[in-house]
């Protein structure tokens, strides 16, 4: 898989890119790259972005800068970018990010990733650009590298041979395996910690009885909350 991330920080990834499975995806033949989106401006003075139309605070990346990137990284028209490769631009108003899209990207031979930073992106950058528009979760970053971040990781650990454990990934949370629900608790040694043991069960060495215990568990967990204050 090959991954560009488009950023007015590309110095953020530089931890990022040293992880053990990133570094093991890259030795598999997966890239990863960092474009710096001011480097190719069109406009003086590295300028990226410019205050916003009907007013208001802050500044926002302009759609031209956006498009100028595309173009100097791809040679391609970037309107027909999207046609060719996944392009996602990160927006605390787009799409959630899920397991299931993280499955998705992973299937994908290419992605491109554009992080917004100050108020974003103009809006014609999610409409003409780009196509998905996602967010991690329902609160505001200061920016889209860390979001990047973890749109890569949740990605890049589907990809056969970067954990170099491939069972663990298998039988994960939100998996197929355990239908799509969370993760079932593990233990490790101490057995007995301050007075809290391990479930009986799972010295057992009865693996059909593991099994079944890890799946309930596993199905309570998906299950949702009750309604606070609700008897029971
Ligand atoms: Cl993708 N960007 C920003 N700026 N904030 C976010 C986000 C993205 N996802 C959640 N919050």
């Amino acid at each position: 898989m090959n991954i560009d991330v488009f950023t007015l920080f590309p110095a953020w990834f530089d931890w990022f890119k040293s992880q053990r499975h990133v570094t093991n995806a890259l030795e598999l033949g997966h890239e990863l790259s960092f474009v710096d989106l001011r480097a190719s401006t069109p406009l003086k003075a590295g300028q990226v972005d410019d205050t916003p139309y009907g007013g208001g605070a802050g500044m926002v990346i302009r759609v031209d800068v956006v498009e100028a990137a595309l173009r100097a990284r791809y040679d391609v028209e970037p309107l027909e970018l999207c046609g060719q490769r996944r392009v996602v631009a990160l927006a605390p108003g787009g799409r959630q990010f899920d397991e299931p899209l993280a499955q998705e990207l992973a299937a994908e031979p290419a992605l491109t990733l554009l992080c917004g930073r100050y108020e974003g992106f103009d809006e014609r950058v999610h409409d003409h650009l780009a196509s998905d528009v996602v967010s991690i979760g329902p609160y505001v970053l200061s920016g889209g590298e860390l979001a990047a971040m973890v749109v890569c990781d949740a990605v890049i650990r589907k990809l056969p041979g970067a954990l170099g454990h491939e069972e663990s990934a298998l039988e994960e949370s939100f998996s197929d395996a355990l239908e799509g629900a969370p993760e079932y608790p593990h233990y490790t040694r101490p057995f007995d910690w301050h007075g809290h043991t391990v479930p009986e069960v799972l010295l057992s060495g009865d693996h059909a009885r593991v099994r079944e215990w890890r799946r309930e568990r596993s199905r309570e967990r998906a299950r949702p909350d009750p309604p606070a204050g609700a008897a029971g």
